[in-house]
């Protein structure tokens, strides 16, 4: 049985914080920011938004634009490295917004390559064949974890989400292969110190800022450039494909410069390469959905297109997948 998106959605926060912005917080520049990421603005959550309000809202479109019930729905799988609470799962709170009464399902932690291993996780669940609707969300809400302060963070994220339904289908289309990664060792370059069981939240902690993000940015820029390339460059290699075999590449969008690399190493040419980093950020999680869906809107997909997907994130987490599009 092989898996099909059937339909696809995003959304972002209303409120957008440009470069200028920025300037006027921490010691950084619109040109700076720009000509080192690729980034001109990003979308953040209101005071009373969270990440299963930007998953809701994705939910409820995938069942509009699905025309899906959502008693059809059997399993939702939330990416995020930022969920509302520990506990209950921000999937639990999606079902319960959404009115989801069958469906189970589960956070799931993979930073910037969650929408991947959440394609393939529930990937899997649709080949076993128990399961005919599964909807998948990529979603951070990483202003939440963000030091206002630290100009080696703030400026390159943002908040937004995506998602898609994965259905059954016994065409050859849909997902057709996957590489995904994990390398543990890198865990420390790219970390939320605070909050867990490790250093549960004191006075002491949120003094020293230890539940934001923080990062050794050239390490995780080599790593990314590196681990993307190799990734992409092996699943084509491995399904007989070239780059320009692929339709388009929608890669994760943490840097202009590490996505340039990685569609280099693939002879992928650039107008086939998604870039929507400009407008967002980085959304770790949503990044790839809310590309997805907007090449989809955009009409940049079409039935028949190969289509390459690929990611690199904190842990660290990486991979690639490919599927040919057709939705009906
Ligand atoms: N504004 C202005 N200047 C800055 C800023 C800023 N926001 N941040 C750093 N600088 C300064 C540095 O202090 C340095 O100054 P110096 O030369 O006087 O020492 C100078 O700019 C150059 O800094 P570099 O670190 O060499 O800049 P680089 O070209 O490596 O770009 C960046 C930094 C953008 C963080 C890059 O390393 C990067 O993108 N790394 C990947 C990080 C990332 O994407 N993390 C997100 C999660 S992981 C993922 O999604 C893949």
């Amino acid at each position: 049985m092989n898996t099909k998106i059937t339909s696809t959605a995003h959304y972002v926060p209303e409120r957008v914080m440009t470069n200028f912005e920025l300037e006027s917080m921490v010691d950084t520049s619109d040109e700076w920011i720009r000509t080192r990421t690729g980034i001109s603005q990003r979308h953040i959550i209101g005071e009373n938004e969270a990440t299963s309000d930007l998953s809701t809202r994705v939910a409820e479109r995938l069942l509009e634009k699905g025309g899906i019930s959502p008693e059809e729905i059997d399993i939702i799988i939330i990416s995020t490295v930022t969920p509302d609470h520990f506990a209950p799962s921000t999937a639990a709170i999606v079902q319960n917004n959404i009115g989801a009464k069958n469906a189970w399902g589960f956070d799931l932690s993979a930073a910037c390559s969650g929408y991947l291993y959440g394609l393939e996780t529930g990937r899997q669940f649709i080949s076993s064949g128990k399961y005919q609707k599964i909807m998948v969300i990529g979603v951070d809400s990483m202003t939440s974890i963000l030091d206002f302060t630290d100009r080696d963070t703030c400026v390159l994220f943002g908040d937004g989400a995506g998602g898609a339904i994965l259905e059954p289908t016994d065409n050859s289309i849909g997902i057709f292969d996957s590489i995904l990664h994990m390398d543990g060792s890198g865990g420390n370059y790219l970390i939320v110190p605070g909050g867990g069981s490790r250093m549960p939240a004191t006075v002491e902690s949120v003094k020293d800022k230890k539940h934001f993000i923080r990062q050794d940015g050239k390490k995780v820029f080599k790593f990314a450039v590196k681990g993307m390339a190799d990734v992409s460059e092996r699943i084509l290699n491995q399904n007989n494909l070239s780059g320009d075999d692929i339709s388009l590449f929608i890669p994760h969008q943490a840097n202009k410069r590490i996505i340039d690399a990685a569609a280099k190493r693939c002879n992928i040419s650039p107008e086939k390469v998604m870039i929507n980093i400009d407008r967002y950020g980085n959304t770790t999680a949503g990044t790839i959905p809310i590309a997805m869906n907007e090449a989809v809107e955009s009409g940049r997909i079409k039935d028949g297109d190969t289509i390459l997907l690929a990611a690199f994130g904190a842990g660290f987490t990486w991979g690639s997948i490919l599927l040919k599009w057709e939705t009906s």
